[in-house]
């Protein structure tokens, strides 16, 4: 499974990528907006980051400006992955942008009937925000269930990217069913890494090591 950070917030996207931890980014609109600064530059830089795909999202709703836009996001590396929304226009606009060899998301996916016409359009991506859907009191890992059954039938080479990823509970779930991406906020990915029990066990690991010391001062690993 891969791990994408869903985020524009450059000092966490290095902390991650540093750790080798990252196959890719997610960004839209919205988490642009929570950064300082021109986002063209947050974009650009990003792209030069990061090695894998990164989803840059247009913000026109009609075929012709995302072809635009879509064709402009592309100018800032060959890993930028066109991001564009669940719609008639957007859908069009993925199988254009796909037939031209620019590999496409699309965003914003809440059904099994959406996830499909994505798959059909061309889409590399399709994004299922799983945490809105629980939010509003349905099921959003079982539309995981759902897309991943349909890919497997008719073997779509598009791939489940898993979004709107509340908790870590979302991740193993996600990866049970075998989703191919799961896209994190950072809080969500630094939760994953911790365990109460392995902070107390280092703890008493180093606490023996310094009584071990005591009695043999130079001892050294
Ligand atoms: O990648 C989509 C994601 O950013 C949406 O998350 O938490 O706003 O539903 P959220």
């Amino acid at each position: 499974m891969k791990i994408f950070l869903d985020t524009a917030n450059l000092e966490s996207i290095k902390k991650f990528n540093d750790m080798g931890l990252l196959d890719g980014i997610t960004t839209n609109p919205s988490l642009l907006s929570k950064e300082k600064g021109n986002p063209k530059d947050a974009m650009e830089e990003i792209t030069k980051i990061i090695k894998g795909d990164v989803s840059l999202e247009v913000v026109s709703t009609e075929y012709s400006g995302m072809m635009e836009e879509g064709k402009r996001l592309r100018e800032y590396g060959d890993n930028v992955v066109v991001k564009v929304p669940m719609t008639p226009d957007g859908l069009k606009a993925c199988k254009s942008l796909s037939s031209e060899g620019i590999p496409v998301n699309v965003t914003l996916i809440f059904s099994p009937n959406q996830a499909l016409l994505a798959a059909k359009s061309g889409a590399k991506y399709v994004s299922p925000f799983i945490g809105r859907l629980d939010d509003i009191g349905e099921d959003g890992m079982h539309l995981i269930k759902e897309i991943k059954e349909i890919f497997s039938n008719y073997n779509f080479g598009t791939e489940i990217l898993v979004a709107s990823i509340r908790h870590p509970v979302h991740v193993i779930d996600a990866a049970k069913i075998g989703a191919d991406v799961v896209t994190l906020p950072p809080a969500v990915l630094d939760k994953m890494m911790k365990h109460p029990l392995t902070k107390i066990g280092l703890e008493n690991f180093l606490a023996d090591w310094e009584k071990l010391k005591a009695g043999n001062p130079d001892i050294k690993i």
